[in-house]
């Protein structure tokens, strides 16, 4: 199966300019999100991962039903203001805009072993700030997943010295 024939590209969206990678599409389909999802589980698989930690909002959808599918736990990082206990939080840049990432201070027991589900790597800004919640709370980031890499955003130097899996480059 070819997975980008399930990606719309649809450009000047949300600013002129940007030609946005929409996965509603895959997502749609049930055999291409099961398909997708099957790599990031056998992924996860190799690397006993223990828990998996998912940015708002596409890392959640990525990352839940791969949980699910382990038997293990998700922790969601959340922009400012959505999670209702204590907190720790970290600043990052966006393709276009910029913001917080929060995550529950009890969400990662030291040691543990993550791995980080989102939909897509652009600048790298969003997983970089995920990281850095993660390796604060002691867990280990034993694997990164993302459905589509714009590789030409470079946001892989970001994550150098990680193991990171991407399903679609353009
Ligand atoms: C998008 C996308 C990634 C991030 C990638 O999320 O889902 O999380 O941007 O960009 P980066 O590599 O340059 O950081 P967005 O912040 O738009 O949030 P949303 O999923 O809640 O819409």
């Amino acid at each position: 199966m070819d997975l980008k024939d399930y990606i719309t590209i649809v450009p000047d969206w949300p600013k002129e300019g940007i030609k946005f990678k929409d996965i509603t599409p895959l997502m749609n389909n049930g055999e291409a999100y099961k398909y997708a999802t099957d790599q990031i589980v056998a992924y996860a698989k190799e690397r006993q991962i223990d828990l998996i930690v998912g940015p708002e909002a596409r890392g959640f959808i990525i990352g839940c039903p791969v949980a699910y599918a382990l038997g293990i736990g998700f922790a969601p990082v959340r922009k400012e203001g959505k999670l209702p206990r204590e907190t720790i939080k970290v600043g990052y840049g966006l393709e276009y805009g910029k913001d917080v990432l929060t995550i529950h201070k009890d969400a990662i027991q030291p040691g543990q072993r993550v791995l980080i589900t989102d939909d897509l790597l652009a600048t790298g800004g969003t997983i970089d700030a995920t990281i850095q919640l993660v390796e604060q709370l002691g867990g280990v980031v034993a694997g990164i997943a993302f459905l589509v890499e714009l590789s030409y955003l470079e946001g892989r130097k970001k994550l150098d010295g990680y193991d990171v899996l991407t399903l679609m480059h353009y």
